[in-house]
């Protein structure tokens, strides 16, 4: 049995409907603050499994107990976070609190209730503007440039240093570059609050209407056209990352007690092929106009996958395409647009 806190979120309730077909029992725990029951109920229908919800703060301790108290799983993925970068650099502490709160109480109550594997969400956000690209795992961690992304490290950190003092616990870190698309029922996505903040659901609301116009964020930046280049990982490819590194770690195939993965395609993707794509893909035309640069952007980032396509034996198979028709989709049906 697998708990997935932060289960009800984007990520974790693709995460949660991989876990669920490749046969594990799952209980998803998340006190709600960056979702509702929408992406649970999700999951539901799609795997026809009434898997258990528990609504829980990770940063309450004996809250969190009775859920490991209750529950007997042997791995824990660790979502819960809060992930606005823009609003961790306002609000430091808050993000502070909540990433490394939750974080700590996970090891605390695993240690104590004698639980063994944890995966948890790191960030491509680590590595800040690399020198060389693409990046390995082994590429240095730039100082982070936000609060959010002080977490990211913080929590490996942690992460790291308990797994290595304790017996018992081993603990995997997964790097997610652009995680984007959805579910290919279109049962469950992305549901950002207020504007995005993110590149494809702005695209996507925008196609839809609810945004003007996209503002692609500079077009003179020292890439081939200009605008920046990311690694952009479909959700479900990212889902089933999680599901081979638990089981590495129950198969006790993992090769040191704490290991990092990067999870993306290895492609370099400008905003601007993105945006091009997008519109081919869905065949709509989108608002969009170039816009000075974004402060605090790197230029270019994306993933030597290597280590994972040989160690984890997984790679991404979806292609850009898919999970742009994806993205479009699950916006068409959250809005009811035909
Ligand atoms: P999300 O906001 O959709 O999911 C996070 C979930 O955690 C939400 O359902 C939220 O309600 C819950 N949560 C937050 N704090 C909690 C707490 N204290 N107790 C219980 N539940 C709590 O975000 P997501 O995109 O699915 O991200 C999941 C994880 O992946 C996060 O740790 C995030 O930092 C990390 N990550 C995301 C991205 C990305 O671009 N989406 C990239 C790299 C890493
Ligand atoms: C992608 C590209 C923008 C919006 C962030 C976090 C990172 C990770 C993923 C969690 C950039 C451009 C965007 C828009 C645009 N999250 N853009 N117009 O910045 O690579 O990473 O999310 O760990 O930590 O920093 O993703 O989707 O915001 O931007 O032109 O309206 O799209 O400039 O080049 P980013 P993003």
């Amino acid at each position: 049995m697998v708990l997935v806190s932060g289960g009800a979120g984007y990520i974790g309730s693709h995460t949660t409907v991989e876990l669920i077909e490749a046969g594990y029992d799952v209980v998803v725990a998340d006190n709600l603050s960056n979702s509702d029951m929408s992406g649970v109920e999700g999951v539901r229908k799609i795997t026809g499994v009434e898997v258990p919800f528990v609504q829980v703060d990770c940063c309450d301790k004996e809250a969190l107990r009775e859920v490991f108290k209750k529950y007997d799983f042997d791995s824990v993925i660790h979502f819960a976070a809060f992930k606005a970068v823009g609003e961790s650099v306002a609000d430091p502490m808050k993000y502070y609190r909540n990433n490394l709160l939750s974080m700590m109480n996970v090891v605390d109550l695993m240690r104590e209730y004698k639980r063994q594997n944890i995966v948890f969400s790191s960030s491509a956000t680590v590595y800040g503007e690399a020198e060389e690209l693409p990046v390995t795992e082994q590429t240095p961690r730039q100082a982070a440039t936000s609060a959010y992304g002080n977490t990211k490290q913080m929590c490996e950190d942690i992460l790291r240093d308990a797994v290595t003092a304790y017996e018992g616990l081993k603990g995997i870190a997964l790097r997610y570059f652009n995680p984007i698309g959805a579910h290919p029922s279109a049962l469950i996505g992305e549901l950002p609050r207020g504007v995005p903040q993110n590149l494809v659901p702005f695209i996507t609301q925008t196609a839809a209407g609810i945004r003007e116009c996209l503002s692609v964020f500079g077009n003179d930046y020292p890439t081939p056209d200009g605008s920046c280049l990311r690694d952009y990982i479909d959700v479900v490819d990212l889902a089933k990352a999680h599901v081979v590194a638990i089981e590495r770690m129950i198969e006790g195939k993992n090769k040191a007690k704490y290991e990092i993965f990067n999870i993306g395609t290895g492609n370099g993707v400008s905003v601007l092929e993105l945006v091009e794509s997008f519109q081919r893909v869905n065949d709509l035309k989108l608002n969009y106009k170039i816009a000075p640069r974004r402060a605090g952007d790197v230029v270019a980032i994306w993933a030597d996958t290597s280590l994972a396509n040989n160690e984890l034996g997984w790679r991404a198979e979806r292609e850009l395409d898919d999970t742009l028709r994806s993205a479009w989709a699950w916006e068409k049906n959250i809005r009811g647009i035909k």
